[in-house]
């Protein structure tokens, strides 16, 4: 039957217009990459989760590592560049599992790759957008989360792109285990006392275990720390004599849940 439209053409362009939603949506797709290392890291299949791919497993990753002990910690990097700490950590702790998150692809490639190298079989790595983390894990799925020196977006009006906010922060929580620990460090500042601020902001959802202004305060010669004690980044601010703020968060224990006769 001919189907009749007063607007023939809005709807055909509607219809095939593409959707881009904003990457907190939960229908987030991510575009098609043309970045030549999208396809090389299809090589490394089953150790690299590109894109949506690494939503699949939501609250089921331990599976993934078979190698991994059962009673195993997960311990997950954000912005872990090529994973020099990563790979250092899974390398001595075989019966835990480690994923690497970093937006970067060559970064990630370089990380599978070397894991490879050194038949280190308990890590895994995401190239996806770590925003969405509360997509890729489940309630309670992590035990250790790590971000190491995230970008600090200096200029005021930059400060729109950081990543440690209310909002990561709130959708982060349920993420850790009531014993877990997320483990903050930078080396700027004014992202220090933006951090802090955030988890005041947020101090029914996390207790602060520990922090400080400078971390490597007393050792004899912290120039001398090296990988995984202090991250690639964290070597070179320590050699430029800028000191080290870190903050050690636990989630706090949902409110009980009250009945009204
Ligand atoms: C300053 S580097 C620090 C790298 C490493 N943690 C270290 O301390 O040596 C920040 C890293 O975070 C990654 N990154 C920044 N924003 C990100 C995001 N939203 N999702 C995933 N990775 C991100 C960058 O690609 C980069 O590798």
């Amino acid at each position: 039957m001919y189907h009749f439209s007063p607007f023939p053409f809005a709807e055909a362009s509607a219809r095939f217009r593409p959707v881009h939603l904003p990457i907190h949506h939960p229908d987030f797709r991510y575009p098609e990459s043309r970045n030549p290392y999208w396809k090389k890291l299809q090589s490394f299949a089953g150790k690299v989760f590109s894109d949506n791919e690494t939503e699949r497993l939501r609250g089921s990753w331990r599976q993934a590592f078979p190698q991994a002990a059962a009673g195993g910690r997960l311990h997950v990097e954000i912005g872990c560049n090529a994973a020099h700490v990563l790979l250092e950590w899974a390398n001595r702790n075989p019966g835990d599992a480690y994923i690497g998150i970093d937006w970067k692809y060559k970064p990630i490639f370089w990380a599978a790759e070397k894991a490879a190298k050194r038949g280190i079989g308990n890590a895994l790595f995401f190239r996806a957008h770590a925003e969405r983390l509360h997509y890729m894990f489940g309630p309670g799925e992590i035990d250790r989360l790590y971000v190491y020196f995230p970008d600090p977006w200096p200029r005021k009006k930059q400060w729109k792109n950081r990543f440690v906010t209310v909002e990561t922060l709130t959708a982060f929580a349920p993420l850790l285990k009531a014993d877990g620990i997320f483990h903050l460090k930078t080396d700027h500042p004014g992202y220090f006392e933006w951090m802090e601020d955030a988890v005041a902001r947020t101090s029914d959802l996390w207790s602060v275990l520990e922090r400080t202004d400078d971390l490597h305060q007393g050792h004899p010669d912290p120039t001398k720390l090296a990988i995984p004690e202090v991250t690639l980044f964290e070597r070179l601010f320590i050699r430029d004599g800028l000191k080290i703020h870190s903050l050690k968060l636990q989630p706090k224990a949902p409110p009980p849940v009250s009945f009204r006769a």
